[in-house]
């Protein structure tokens, strides 16, 4: 089954096409990063606005990348939620209207399980069930995943996600927008052991990364002006590894309470090089396989959207043309 993926959730329209669930024929994202950096952060009604231009170019190109037309695709995938609602309504308003015009059957998709199904676009995928962290700029939750749509959440974050403790730092440093990829580069030049930042919550399988984010506006403030050019690398870096310090070392925790050997990392934060590092190297010394989808299915992409809409098509869901979008939308309720 060829399936056309549309995803507009936050600040990134994209369109994909996916052959049976695992064969990608193309990936176009259009990003609007440089739109909010301008604000230092995603401005929801600039968002709308930028995906009702893309959305039509962005899927015309997915197509022509895949060297197919509108006629040969067979079923439609759009996230439904969780994001930004006007967002989402861009995407959920393209894709009702191809399905409607090409009398094809489309199905709404969870992002967060689209995140998780990317790991079905890379050469080993891993048989369920497996522990899979999610972790991006909206949730950082490590579930139990026992089958397409069968998840256990077995910690959570208990206030900001990994992908804000990420963007409220570089936001504080005057670093930029978005805050990972310009912490995980300038982290590399840095002394991770230079600061130590707390580790929230030691003891549990939960996250908070509130106080990380407080200890690092203190360090400011007592200071009274900005760090030099050549602190800068040093504070990113020891921010960074308190970030993935905790991430790996619950996951791996929660993966062998469960007696499960297969982890999975996906979402924004995934792309992190330091976070991939330290999964890869932990793991191999506890005896659990890591599966992790390159960094550019690991950010926003509708190829994981067009592959997890595949898997319910194939499996007879599908969505009526009264489908709406659900700013939040847990996987386990
Ligand atoms: O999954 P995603 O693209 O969008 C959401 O669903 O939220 O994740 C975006 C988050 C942002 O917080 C961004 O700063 C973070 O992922 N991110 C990274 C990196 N690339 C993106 N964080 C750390 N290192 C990176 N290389
Ligand atoms: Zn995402």
């Amino acid at each position: 089954m060829v399936v056309l993926g549309i995803e507009s959730s936050c600040d990134e329209t994209a369109a994909a096409v996916v052959r049976d669930g695992q064969v990608m024929l193309s990936n176009v994202i259009a990003s609007q990063v440089d739109v909010h950096a301008q604000y230092g952060g995603v401005v929801p009604e600039v968002a709308s606005r930028k995906h009702i231009e893309a959305i039509a170019p962005v899927i015309v190109q997915a197509l022509g990348d895949a060297r197919l037309t509108l006629a040969e695709i067979e079923g439609i995938a759009v996230t439904r939620g969780p994001g930004l609602i006007g967002s989402l309504l861009v995407g959920l308003s393209a894709a009702k209207a191809i399905a409607f015009a090409r009398r094809i059957p489309l199905v709404g998709v969870n992002h967060l399980e689209g995140h998780v199904a990317a790991i079905f676009l890379t050469d080993t995928q891993p048989p369920f069930p497996f522990v899979a962290l999610v972790v991006s700029g909206g949730h950082t939750t490590i579930y139990l995943v026992e089958g397409f749509q069968r998840f256990v959440v077995l910690g959570r974050t208990r206030d900001d996600a990994a992908g804000e403790a990420f963007d409220k730092a570089a936001k504080l440093l005057e670093l930029g927008y978005p805050g990972g990829v310009v912490i995980d580069r300038l982290a590399k030049q840095g002394n991770r052991d230079a600061f130590p930042f707390p580790r929230g919550m030691r003891d549990s399988v939960d996250f908070s990364f509130s106080g990380l984010k407080t200890s690092l506006l203190m360090r400011l403030r007592k200071r009274g002006s900005p760090f030099t050019a050549e602190e800068l690398p040093d504070v990113v870096a020891s921010y960074q590894e308190a970030i993935v310090d905790v991430l790996v070392e619950k996951t791996l925790r929660s993966a062998a309470r469960n007696s499960i050997s297969r982890v999975v990392i996906c979402g924004g934060v995934a792309a992190n090089s330091r976070l991939r590092e330290r999964f890869r190297n932990d793991a191999s010394r506890s005896g659990i396989d890591i599966f992790i989808p390159p960094p550019s299915l690991c950010t926003d992409n509708a190829a994981m959207i067009a592959v997890m809409g595949g898997h319910l098509l194939q499996g007879g869901q599908s969505d009526g043309f009264d489908l709406n979008a659900v700013s939040r939308w847990p996987l386990v309720c």
